[in-house]
């Protein structure tokens, strides 16, 4: 079947043949909808929503003219879905469909060739009983022969040096603990937002299109009422995709009401005391500062790494950092929390030069020891892949949209890849001989 016009591609296909495909009879779908300046042409509401308000797992649907370039729409979709709070988005052209979960493109199929299996996605967010709507992806997950771990380890990332490689540790230990199945959850403490870009939850290009400034970590650490689940993104910057608690900028100039309320330095334990069933993992990136986030970051964590160059300035760091362990966990105590586990110095962002590996690296280590911390086996050497794969960018029309990935996800077979996938192991065989020796 051919569309003339835009009006066809909504009557005929989207009213007439699209809705009672999915299941969504006229009361649960609202045309020309408007809300503030934002005008939608579709607004599908869930079973047993309240309509019309928005939820997060309403539906968008924008139809466009059948000669329209999906790809041309895409940004406005996606701002519509980051300033209503909406997850989910389709865009079609009555030739082809495309499925929006946050930013990230869940598939993009001929219009008129939707087969079950894409109905049913859609169904399972539109019908939140029927199932988990992350469920196309766990498809790959449950293919994958790794074992499940009994409860949730929170590990940080932390160093109060600069420019260590913590993001960079946070965003590709994600990235292969997601690909080996388990579920993952990144948490941004660091108000550069560094992971939250790398991430690829930041694709705004200017201020006026930024979705994180109401809704980040901060809001997370300061109401009460702020769960996890409402904060969460989903970083696309690997698959299967990982889901990330947004830092921001803003979060610099915030920092003094959570020093001045007393309940923001547990807030972060207690709400992940409540996703305890959700997760497998979470990773907490922290800045490189002796402040509150770090100290939040530290006191709901099990187990931290300390990535460190080796350099003589990251050494000195390393009595801080000892000496601020010691003022945490006499802070755990109040709440009842072990001493956290440190699994080991990462040496990170190390000269690849034959004659530095042999001669230097060994007393660069070496002089590490004297901290008392243990060291990983596990080095991650400075290679390009890293920063080409933060820099990788998608074309939107005339805009060059940022979309980081991991280095798993933009160069599996490289050295940085398996360096990466050697510390996953390393890391994974520490936890589990911790869990062993009884936690
Ligand atoms: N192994 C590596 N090889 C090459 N470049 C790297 C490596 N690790 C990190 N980098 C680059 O070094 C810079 C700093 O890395 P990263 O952001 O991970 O450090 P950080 O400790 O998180 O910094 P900050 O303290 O500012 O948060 C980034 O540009 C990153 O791409
Ligand atoms: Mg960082």
């Amino acid at each position: 079947m051919n569309f003339r016009n835009e009006k066809e591609v909504e009557g005929k296909f989207v009213i007439h043949s699209l809705l009672p495909q999915l299941g969504v009879g006229p009361s649960r779908w609202f045309q020309e909808i408007t809300f503030g300046t934002i005008r939608l042409d579709f607004l599908v509401v869930p079973l047993g929503g309240r309509s019309p308000v928005c939820l997060p797992n309403c539906l968008i649907l924008e139809a466009k003219h059948p000669k329209e370039p999906l790809a041309r729409h895409t940004r406005r979709l996606r701002r519509y879905m980051g300033q209503l709070g909406i997850n989910y988005g389709i865009l079609t052209n009555g030739q082809e469909l495309c499925f929006y979960q946050q930013s990230t493109l869940v598939f993009k199929v001929p219009a008129l060739g939707l087969k079950t299996e894409h109905i049913q996605r859609i169904r399972q967010v539109l019908e939140p009983g029927m199932g988990r709507p992350s469920s196309l992806f766990s498809v790959e997950q449950t293919t994958l022969a790794y074992p499940k771990k009994l409860s949730m380890q929170v590990i940080t990332v932390y160093h109060n040096k600069g420019g260590v490689g913590k993001t960079t540790t946070v965003i590709n230990l994600a990235a292969i603990l997601s690909k080996r199945g388990y579920q993952v959850l990144i948490i941004d403490l660091d108000s550069q937002s560094n992971t939250t870009f790398a991430a690829g939850v930041m694709k705004f290009l200017t201020e006026e299109e930024d979705d994180l400034r109401d809704l980040n970590v901060y809001h997370l650490l300061s109401s009460k009422q702020v769960a996890i689940a409402d904060v969460v993104r989903l970083g696309t910057f690997t698959n299967p995709p990982v889901q990330v608690v947004p830092s921001h900028i803003s979060l610099t100039k915030q920092e003094y009401v959570l020093v001045n309320a007393p309940a923001a330095k547990s807030s972060l334990l207690q709400k992940l005391a409540r996703v305890a069933e959700s997760y497998d993992f979470v990773l907490i990136d922290t800045p490189p500062a002796l402040n509150i986030f770090a100290e939040i970051a530290l006191l709901s964590t099990d187990y931290l790494i300390v990535p460190s160059d080796l350099k003589p300035f990251s050494n000195e760091g390393l009595r801080n950092v000892q000496d601020f362990l010691v003022e945490i966990n006499e802070a755990r105590g109040a709440y009842l929390r072990s001493p956290i586990q440190v699994l080991g110095v990462l040496p990170s962002k190390i000269g690849t030069n034959p004659r530095f590996r042999e001669h230097s690296l060994p007393r660069r280590l070496e002089a590490v020891k004297k901290y008392g911390f243990p060291i990983f086996e596990s080095t991650i050497f400075e290679r390009d892949d890293l920063a080409k794969a933060l820099e990788k960018v998608t074309i939107e029309g005339n805009f060059d949209i940022p979309d980081p990935q991991s280095v798993l996800d933009f160069k599996p077979d490289s050295e940085s890849a398996r360096e990466f996938e050697d510390l996953a192991d390393e890391v994974l065989a520490k936890i589990a001989l911790h869990q062993k020796q009884g936690k």
